[in-house]
């Protein structure tokens, strides 16, 4: 019986464990306003791209190219200001963070609306 329960905690703690990496990122995914656009669970709204569980690299190379203004779309082009701000190692933090996306607590209280339809 306890070895159950351990081996229960166990599971779980490894389940919920992140690494600095990912909290980081984040931190950075609400703090540079992100979710705005793609979502609280990054999970992508209207003609916003979902970004959680997405391959890493194509999420560094897509950040890096938004930073070097290149943009192959109009509606691409919105993400330049917000890839401008982007160092490296936060880019690293985010992609990581959305590469990895284990979020069961937030998935719920998803309660953000966008405004408008992004004048299309
Ligand atoms: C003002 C709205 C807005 C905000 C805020 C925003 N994005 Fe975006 N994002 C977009 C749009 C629009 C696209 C391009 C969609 C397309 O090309 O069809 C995009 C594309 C992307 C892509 C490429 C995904 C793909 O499938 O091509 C990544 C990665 C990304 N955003 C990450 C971020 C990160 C990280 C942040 C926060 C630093 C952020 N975005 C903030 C609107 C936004």
């Amino acid at each position: 019986m306890h070895f159950i329960v351990m081996l229960l905690m166990g599971i779980s703690l490894h389940a919920t464990s992140a690494s600095p990496q990912y909290e980081s990122g984040k931190k950075l995914y609400f703090s540079k306003g992100c979710n705005g656009c793609h979502g609280v669970t990054a999970g992508g709204m209207n003609q916003y791209p979902s970004l959680a569980y997405r391959r890493k690299a194509f999420l560094d190379n897509k950040l890096k190219e938004y930073r070097a203004k290149k943009a192959s779309t109009q509606l691409a082009q919105m993400m330049i200001p917000f890839a401008i701000m982007l160092k490296d190692q936060e880019i690293n933090a985010l992609t990581t963070f959305l590469s990895e996306y284990n979020e069961e607590a937030t998935r719920q209280k998803s309660n953000f609306s966008i405004r408008g339809d992004g004048g299309s």
